[in-house]
């Protein structure tokens, strides 16, 4: 297969990139599983962006700053929150209908939520299922793309580079390996937050295009700041997953509560339970020490029962399902990871420092969020730099000579499933365990000596088996949990969501990222 763009990834980064790039070239955008499995599709509280007289750039640059904790980059940050309102917008006229109410003249306007962190209403959401409106709504419009065509079930195993050019990928197609040529790359992989034990993130989620990108000599930034979202139903989980309670909750008024129905927040932070999500994770997981328990209560009990089903209908039918009237009983939650700050370093355009490959949304670093983002700056990032990305990308199109790729074939002993699921639960154990939440100098060391076993254990089952989507995985969760405790070996600090309790304060000497490549 030869391309013009190629486009890894069907959320809403790949999505946005290839519908701002088809009108300049053919475009294959290949997904690993179905085309909405994406993180994209369970987004629940909605996109940050200026849009209320009382609010402002200013604003939202401040609050951003604040979370992330004196890494946030700034000349990035102020492009993603000026572009934002415009970009919003433009997915309300392709058809995302995002929640509204009526003004005093009759006119309607975004009915904007609040979440931790932000000082301002500011997140234009639709009711609690925002994500799966935007994925379907940019679905539909790819599909309808005569030079776009969607692969499904197919898997980006390895870029192919050379001399620092990125001319493809190769893919597992069926039980083949395929090369794809293409001029330009989009990695639009996602997230990474499988390598955890406990998270709130959906199957495909298993750090790919980072752990490619890292593969083939791509600059990796920060990846030790993983985010925890305080709030994910404990309990059943769904799909394997831990179904999240989104902090929109807490923006509607609901309150955090030990299990014998006391407040605790207020001890932690003075915005409460609107505190920004590193620190509430944190008091969570301090209480829940305290107390010897698995779970506090999210109660929203108190709030108009009517309200709640309209507001979070979502929310509200599923812990329905998991046991839990949410007008009548308080929810039990835990935190779980959630998202990575970090990620494959890029420029303000998208680009990564491997000619002719960008990168957006989760898998990229842009430094907008600094050392913990903000609630609802991801969608908005992934939106305003898979756009940067685009523009650049279709600048260049007309000069960019597509190079061969060789083909592969895919040889080797089947390796035994239970094998591969064995390894996979032990890197997330391990993770979970000692790189998670609280993490110590001892703690980080015990990490890196298992990881590094589990790891020479998934490079032998990699060099003699048949490649598999299994065994892609595995190879790049293995190469995520090495990045992710590196970088936390390295950061000789607590700042944001790296709490190290043998340097519980912040230092200047590392108020920089960290930077990891596999370049000498
Ligand atoms: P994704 O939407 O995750 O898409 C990744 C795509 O890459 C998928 O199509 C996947 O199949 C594909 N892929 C991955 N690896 C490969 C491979 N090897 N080969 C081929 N294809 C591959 N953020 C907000 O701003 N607001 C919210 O309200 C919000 N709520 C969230 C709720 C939940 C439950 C979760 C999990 C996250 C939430 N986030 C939210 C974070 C946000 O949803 C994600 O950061 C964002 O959607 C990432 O978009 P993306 O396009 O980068 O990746
Ligand atoms: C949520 O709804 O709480 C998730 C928002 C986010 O991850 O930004």
């Amino acid at each position: 297969m030869t391309t013009d763009f190629l486009v890894i990834g069907t959320g809403i980064a790949g999505l946005t990139f290839t519908l701002k790039v088809c009108k300049f070239g053919k475009v294959i955008v290949i997904t690993k599983k179905s085309d909405v499995d994406s993180s994209t599709n369970y987004a629940q509280g909605g996109i940050a962006a200026v849009f209320d007289k009382r609010d402002s750039f200013k604003f939202h640059i401040s609050d951003t700053l604040v979370a992330g904790d004196g890494l946030c980059n700034e000349k990035p940050l102020q492009t993603m929150v000026e572009e934002g309102p415009r970009l919003v917008s433009e997915l309300m006229e392709l058809g995302v209908d995002f929640s509204r109410v009526k003004t005093e003249n009759n006119k309607e306007r975004f009915d904007l939520a609040i979440e931790g962190g932000h000082s301002k209403r500011r997140i234009v959401h639709a009711r609690d299922f925002t994500g799966r409106e935007i994925e379907t709504t940019l679905l539909s419009r790819v599909r309808s793309k005569k030079n776009v065509q969607v692969y499904e079930d197919c898997t980006a195993c390895d870029l192919v580079v050379e001399n620092n050019r990125c001319c493809g990928v190769y893919v597992l197609l069926g039980n083949r390996i395929e090369p794809i040529a293409s001029k330009l790359t989009l990695l639009a992989t996602g997230g990474c937050g499988r390598v955890y034990l406990h998270t709130t993130n959906p199957s495909i989620v298993t750090g790919d295009g980072i752990a490619m990108a890292y593969r083939a000599g791509g600059e990796i930034r920060n990846m030790e700041f993983i985010q925890f979202h305080p709030t994910s139903f404990y309990g059943k989980e769904i799909d394997d997953r831990k179904f999240l309670i989104s902090e929109a909750v807490r923006g509607e008024g609901g309150v955090l509560r030990t299990k014998d129905g006391k407040t605790f927040m207020e001890k932690y932070h003075p915005l409460g339970c609107l505190a920004p999500r590193d620190i509430v994770a944190r008091a969570i997981d301090t209480e829940l020490k305290k107390m010897e328990g698995n779970y506090v209560y999210l109660d929203i009990t108190h709030l108009d029962k009517e309200r709640i089903k309209q507001r979070f209908p979502t929310i509200y039918e599923t812990c329905l399902d998991l046991g839990v009237d949410i007008t009548e009983r308080p929810i039990p939650v835990v935190p779980a990871a959630h998202y990575v700050c970090g990620g494959v370093a890029t420029d303000l355009d998208g680009r990564t420092t491997i000619e002719g490959l960008y990168a957006a949304g989760e898998c990229a670093y842009t430094g907008v969020h600094g050392a913990n983002r903000l609630a609802s700056n991801s969608l908005l990032e992934s939106l305003v730099f898979a756009e940067q990305a685009a523009r650049d990308a279709s600048k260049k199109i007309g000069k960019i000579e597509r190079i061969k790729i060789a083909k592969i074939k895919n040889e080797g002993r089947k390796c035994d499933e239970e094998v591969i699921g064995q390894l996979v639960k032990e890197i997330r154990e391990t993770m979970w365990d000692y790189v998670g939440i609280v993490r110590s100098n001892q703690r980080l060391k015990v990490a890196q000596r298992k990881i590094k076993d589990l790891k020479g254990k998934v490079e032998k089952l990699y060099e003699s088996c048949e490649i598999t989507h299994s065994l892609i995985e595995l190879q790049n969760l293995a190469t995520i949990a090495e990045l992710i405790t590196m970088c936390a070996i390295k950061r000789k600090e607590s700042r944001g969501l790296h709490y190290n309790t043998d340097y519980p304060k912040k230092s200047n000497r590392f108020k920089k990222d960290t930077v990891v490549t596999t370049k000498v």
